[in-house]
């Protein structure tokens, strides 16, 4: 892609808002008050608003291979707070997608450097899901659930945070996991019983908020 026409299509895109809404930016420019935090695959393939169909300033956005949410990454969980403490988001979501890369690289034998710790949190989900896991026959079937797996253990990891736990209690935030399919382009939500997770993971991981 030529870079120059980033810059034509943004100009365009400039025209279009404008046309509809002279103020477009301005309001833009006053803050933000999004109602959502969306935690996905920084997959090309997979947008973040597109797929919903909302517009700037609709959803908070943070994006990692494989749409993970780690105790020890500073990154997503600054997000995480600062979305739930400070804009007071309604929902969660964690969204996975099939044919995730990084889901498939951790089903394999391979030397992937830089990545291993990263995909590592990923083979943990296939291990404790490997019953389930492994009497799927058929490969892509396997990977297919392991994707579904992944977003349900990255709900299960939000609500051992603090910061979820409080929100969810005190403010009745909502968790959602969801699985964007690549191939029709829909989005399948997962119907995650986040209340229920919550209640049965309390006895160890409640911290008291
Ligand atoms: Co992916």
């Amino acid at each position: 892609m030529d870079i120059k026409t980033v810059f034509e299509n943004n100009e365009t895109w400039i025209n279009q808002k404008l046309d509809k809404d002279p103020d477009y930016f301005k309001e833009l420019a006053k803050g933000q008050n999004p109602d959502i935090l969306y935690i996905g695959c920084s997959d090309s393939r997979v947008t973040a608003e597109d797929l919903m169909g909302v517009q700037p300033g609709d959803v908070f956005v943070h994006r990692n291979i494989a749409n993970m949410v780690i105790s020890i990454d500073l990154n997503a969980m600054s997000v995480l707070n600062y979305a739930v403490d400070n804009l007071e988001v309604d929902h969660v979501v964690i969204c996975g997608h099939y044919y995730c890369g990084g889901v498939k690289a951790a089903m394999q034998a391979a030397d992937l450097g830089i990545l291993n710790p990263w995909l590592r949190n990923i083979r943990d989900v296939f291990r404790l899901h490997k019953e389930e896991l492994n009497a799927i026959p058929d490969e892509n079937d396997r990977y297919n659930r392991l994707v579904e797996l992944n977003v349900q253990e990255q709900c299960v990891n939000l609500l051992k945070t603090a910061v979820v736990q409080k929100a969810v209690r005190k403010r009745n935030m909502k968790v959602h996991g969801w699985v964007f399919d690549v191939a029709t382009g829909r989005l399948i939500d997962l119907k995650i019983d986040f209340k229920a997770i919550l209640k049965e993971i309390t006895e160890i991981y409640d911290l008291g908020v």
